[in-house]
């Protein structure tokens, strides 16, 4: 059980976004460009917005777009240049937007395609440009799309997606990951066939090879691209690709290794070149930010580098990953919260791949993650402002285009739901069901896994202010919100200088004030056996800026092998100066060589 949910951990991570859209009813000339010769996206902070949490404006307990409308000025004034936004499109809200009926319609819960326009509209004004969330490899089996292809073999909508034949006998094994018997194929008995579905059973895997479905999902992209969109978070996105001869699974198959079996097939290669020419390539310069948690680190160059024209940016989870309770055993290096050299060679590793060509990003929390200062940081009251500083610190300073997730401005920890009854996520909801049947022990395990590291933790409404839901809704919230909203919130934040909200709007501002340094000067390990500090140097322009982070809540000594006493501080989290040597808990420090 345990390693299954690794590897859904593993897969369920990831994303974002974008582009400079050039058509000419939308002139992208309201958004900033990047640096000389340099791409817009390479040197812009994205905030990730889950927008069924973010704001709600008509008390109906779930986010929506004029919610977002309302909330631009704070947008803005954090300093971010784009926002991914989590789907927003039609949806019976199974997998809650990841399960579209209609790509060109907004949600019902979230509005209307004017208050989309208004929405966009607002971005612009602001210089802040959207990515949207495209959802590549399923649809919602309520697409009428689905609808169709099910309703008869010889539908035109057929072959849209993966059938296998009943007559044919039961189809080769391939896991699900959020199936709640973990099987990808669905018993239909209107055609007596099967369909696939790597994810949910409401969640039909579309069938890539067919040129009609593949027209159908760019002119869906062109009609965001028209409307002004600067790029897209592409959805699972190696799954697109299968090798449809169904090869049975070895004898030996494990659920662990299906991504080795069935994800990023070559064919993923041609149909994002296909999409580059057909679309992306003629609307300036968009962004594209594949979810790519499970792309072989070996083949990520195979995807990013310029030259194959293929998409720009892929996200990664080995971070996100590695990191975890002390208690919990998750992620390929097994390291823990407390394992500083663990985190550094994952960091010092990604670095290096991207040193030559190609660009990457990273993320400390997203929507399929628990919240990075209970994960990686610590949320006890006492620590929870210091480690949230120090987090967004190491964030602010990597050579790679940061995400900031929605409410980790603030530094908003976990809710660690007890019963499984509280629980939204539907890949929570199943793969408990599947432990029950092994046994009461194996669920409890798993619900503490969850408490720990399960994605509603990270999808509870943004905590405003102490007013009653925090300020999300004047109804009822469609997931609690968290208890300590009254002593941990935006209105509170915004009247104390030495608050999260107010360091990470300082800190946004560093990087861009310092972007020679810390968006595109080298990365440089030092004081590389410190097992509880991550120390680096950052240099380019000529300058060079020590970054020294503690990971531990009690002092230790660092030596980062360079004099930096009588160096420029630019920004640190504790305000007073203390003995050369030495960090106090959680203290994050930048000094300016
Ligand atoms: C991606 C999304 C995740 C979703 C899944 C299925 O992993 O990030 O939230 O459940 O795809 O679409």
């Amino acid at each position: 059980m345990r390693n299954t949910t690794k590897e859904i951990a593993g897969v369920l991570l990831l994303t974002c976004l974008l582009v400079a859209c050039s058509n000419p009813g939308n002139s992208p000339a309201a958004v900033k460009a990047g640096s000389a010769g340099q791409p817009w996206w390479k040197e812009a902070v994205v905030y990730q917005l889950y927008p069924r949490s973010f704001q709600d404006s008509d008390g109906d307990g779930v986010g929506d777009l004029k919610g977002i409308t309302q909330r631009l000025d704070y947008l803005q004034s954090l300093g971010i240049d784009a926002i991914w936004m989590n789907p927003i499109c039609a949806s019976p809200n199974d997998d809650n937007g990841y399960d579209i009926s209609d790509y060109k319609a907004i949600m019902k819960e979230m509005g209307t395609m004017a208050d989309f326009d208004e929405m966009l509209a607002g971005m612009k004004k602001r210089n802040i440009r959207l990515i949207m969330d495209l959802v590549l490899n399923h649809s919602s089996d309520e697409h009428e799309w689905f609808l169709g292809a099910k309703s008869s073999r010889t539908h035109p909508f057929r072959n849209y997606y993966h059938w296998w034949p009943a007559e044919k006998g039961t189809p080769p094994r391939r896991y699900s990951l959020f199936d709640e018997n973990a099987d990808a194929w669905k018993f239909d008995s209107t055609t007596n066939s099967y369909y696939l579905h790597y994810f949910s059973r409401k969640q039909p895997d579309l069938n890539w090879e067919n040129p009609a479905l593949r027209k159908e999902m760019y002119d869906i992209m062109q009609f965001w691209l028209e409307k002004g969109v600067s790029g897209f978070r592409l959805d699972a996105f190696p799954f697109m690709a299968k090798d449809t001869s169904w090869p049975a699974m070895p004898a030996d198959f494990t659920n662990e290794q299906f991504i080795r079996y069935y994800g990023a097939d070559p064919k993923v290669h041609d149909y994002l070149r296909e999409m580059n020419e057909q679309v992306l390539s003629k609307y300036g310069e968009i962004y594209t930010v594949g979810e790519g948690g499970v792309i072989p680190f070996s083949k990520v160059m195979d995807f990013v580098d310029e030259r194959r024209k293929e998409i720009n940016t892929l996200y990664h989870d080995e971070l996100a990953n590695a990191w975890g309770r002390d208690s919990f055993d998750v992620g390929p290096y097994r390291v823990g919260r407390n394992n500083v050299l663990g985190i550094k060679q994952i960091i010092t590793k990604w670095d290096d791949k991207f040193r030559e060509k190609g660009w990457s990003t990273l993320f400390l929390t997203n929507h399929d993650q628990a919240r990075a200062v209970s994960k990686f940081g610590n949320d006890l009251p006492a620590w929870r402002t210091l480690s949230a500083q120090m987090l967004h610190t190491f964030l602010f300073t990597q050579r790679i285009t940061p995400y900031l997730y929605n409410g980790d401005e603030i530094g908003m920890t976990n809710i660690r739901f007890k019963d499984i009854r509280q629980y939204n996520d539907l890949q929570a909801r199943n793969q408990y069901n599947l432990a029950l049947r092994e046994s009461k022990a194996k669920a409890d395990e798993y619900l503490r896994y969850q408490q720990e590291l399960g994605r509603d933790n990270s999808r509870t409404p943004i905590q405003w202010n102490s007013s009653v839901n925090a300020g999300f809704t004047t109804g009822k919230p469609w997931l609690p919100v968290n208890e300590n909203y009254t002593s941990l919130n935006v209105a509170l934040q915004e009247t104390d200088s030495s608050s999260v909200l107010h360091y990470i709007r300082r800190m946004i501002r560093l990087r861009k004030t310092y972007k020679d340094v810390l968006v595109y000067g080298t990365y440089t390990p030092a004081d590389a056996v410190n097992p509880d500090v991550f120390a680096y140097i950052r240099e380019g322009d000529g300058k060079k800026i020590l970054v020294l982070l503690n990971f531990r809540d009690h002092d230790v000594q660092v030596n980062p092998g360079v004099e930096y006493n009588k160096a420029q501080k630019l920004i640190g989290n504790y305000t007073t100066d203390v003995a050369p040597g030495i960090l106090r808990p959680y203290e994050a420090a930048l000094f300016l060589l």
